[in-house]
């Protein structure tokens, strides 16, 4: 099976604060001031995307079956089973299109996502771009230090306005040069001369909840009328309930700096990434050799709050001088539900956000931070993320034999080892309550 490692990409050179095409000859049309945002929704706006997500062609009919086989395979797991005894949730659950349909809908367009880390929006003029389900975002700072998020989406003909990430003054489209300012107004239009009943207040880009927290920037993708702003006070409770006390004052916070960005790509469903991670250090001493002897295996221990399992270990006797550097006398790994994973470990924080692409397929995107002291080590740095990318690589070969395994005709569902895999026993139950309501 294919295995591709997609290098780091998405902090690209900055382009220049000029408009791209503000010599065109056809770029004189403007409305002048810039206009606050009215943008019309879609009468039937709604990001609940069963429907066109999983099949843009079918027919209403078609659509209705298709949930409501998702929602049969659902009840297949049963989380009222105590965990010595509960069976794993199906395989179907890792293969089915249907079943990731219903998981857009209902876990991935609902409430808090992380989508990206406050680096990417440093300075006024930076943007993101990103894609979550059949939902195109662009996220950026305007002139005033003010986060805003956006579909990424032209509102004359429907091409994606921006790509990749970058530093720009205004948002040109590609394809016929409408321009929205870095707060979604529409600034200008091309060659509209003889149109009529057209308002420019009502074609700004179509807004998106956008919210920071500590470092990391997350986006709310419901149908949430625009003018109801994110409660910024309230975030952490929201996106993590009780632990993110926990967090915030075991060294999760915007003190580290930023150094870089890895992205995979994994032949895996994307919970069977979450599934590795969850197993309570279960699987490091068999697949990562090299790891087991910088952590304390049999310290290991899990707790779980409302969305959020947290997984500590001590760091055990490494073999090598940088081994025990990198993972230090400690080791907290946080999976925030249903996506995210943040790893504080020595000077190290790395986050990783696992991307469903199809139902066998998803991205994970690792970012990496140090303390602020050991940045400029770049031997160490170096050292670190190669012994890192090694851990990945035998995770990715992990990952990619439990989806062929979890596709045979010989697997149906599995057991759990109650001392270790609690957090992943959370994980599905979370989801089975989410997928249900
Ligand atoms: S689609 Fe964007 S200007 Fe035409
Ligand atoms: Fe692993």
């Amino acid at each position: 099976m294919a295995m591709t490692l997609v290098k780091p990409n998405s902090f690209q050179p900055l382009e220049s604060k000029k408009p791209r095409n503000q010599n065109h000859p056809f770029f004189n049309s403007s409305f002048g001031q810039r206009r606050s945002i009215n943008p019309i929704f879609k009468s039937s706006y709604n990001p609940s995307f069963i429907s066109s997500y999983s099949s843009p062609s079918s027919s209403s009919s078609s659509s209705l079956e298709t949930l409501d086989e998702a929602r049969r395979l659902v009840h297949q797991f049963d989380p009222k089973i105590p965990l010595e005894e509960a069976l794993t949730p199906p395989s179907s659950w890792y293969t089915q299109p249907s079943f990731l349909s219903l998981e857009f809908d209902r876990v991935f367009f609902q409430g808090w996502q992380a989508v990206g880390c406050t680096e990417q929006i440093k300075e006024s003029g930076n943007f993101f771009t990103g894609r979550l389900g059949n939902v195109e975002y662009v996220v950026c700072r305007d002139d005033n230090g003010n986060v805003h998020a956006f579909h990424n989406v032209c509102r004359h003909h429907a091409s994606l306005l921006a790509s990749g990430s970058g530093l720009l003054s205004c948002f040109v489209c590609p394809y016929h040069g409408w321009t929205y300012g870095l707060d979604g107004a529409l600034l200008k239009a091309t060659r509209i001369t003889g149109i009529r009943n057209f308002n420019v207040n009502e074609f700004g880009l179509i807004p998106l909840k956008v919210a920071i927290w500590g470092p990391f920037v997350l986006l709310n993708l419901e149908d949430i009328p625009p003018q109801q702003a994110a409660d910024v006070n309230n975030i952490g409770k929201e996106w993590l309930g009780s632990s993110s006390e926990i967090l915030s004052t075991n060294g999760v916070d915007s003190s580290l700096s930023y150094i870089c960005r890895r992205e995979y790509t994994i032949e895996c469903n994307w919970k069977v990434f979450c599934d590795n991670y969850l197993d309570g250090g279960y699987h490091v001493p068999y697949a990562h050799k090299g790891l087991s002897s910088g952590l304390k295996l049999e310290s290991y221990s899990t707790t779980t709050f409302e969305k959020v399992s947290i997984q500590q270990c001590d760091g055990g006797s490494a073999e090598t001088e940088n081994e025990y550097e990198r993972l230090g006398s400690k080791a907290l790994y946080a999976f925030i539900y249903p996506n995210f994973m943040i790893n504080r470990y020595g000077p190290w924080m790395d986050t990783n956000l696992v991307l469903p692409i199809g139902s066998r397929k998803c991205q994970v995107i690792f970012d990496y931070f140090l303390d602020a002291s050991l940045k400029e080590d770049k031997a160490f740095i170096e050292r670190s993320l190669e012994d890192s990318e090694r851990v990945q690589m035998e995770d990715i070969i992990l990952c990619e034999g439990v989806q062929r395994g979890l596709e045979s005709p010989a697997y149906c569902s599995g057991r759990y080892a109650p001392s270790v895999e609690k957090a992943m026993h959370h994980f599905h139950c979370l989801l089975y309550h989410n997928l249900i309501n």
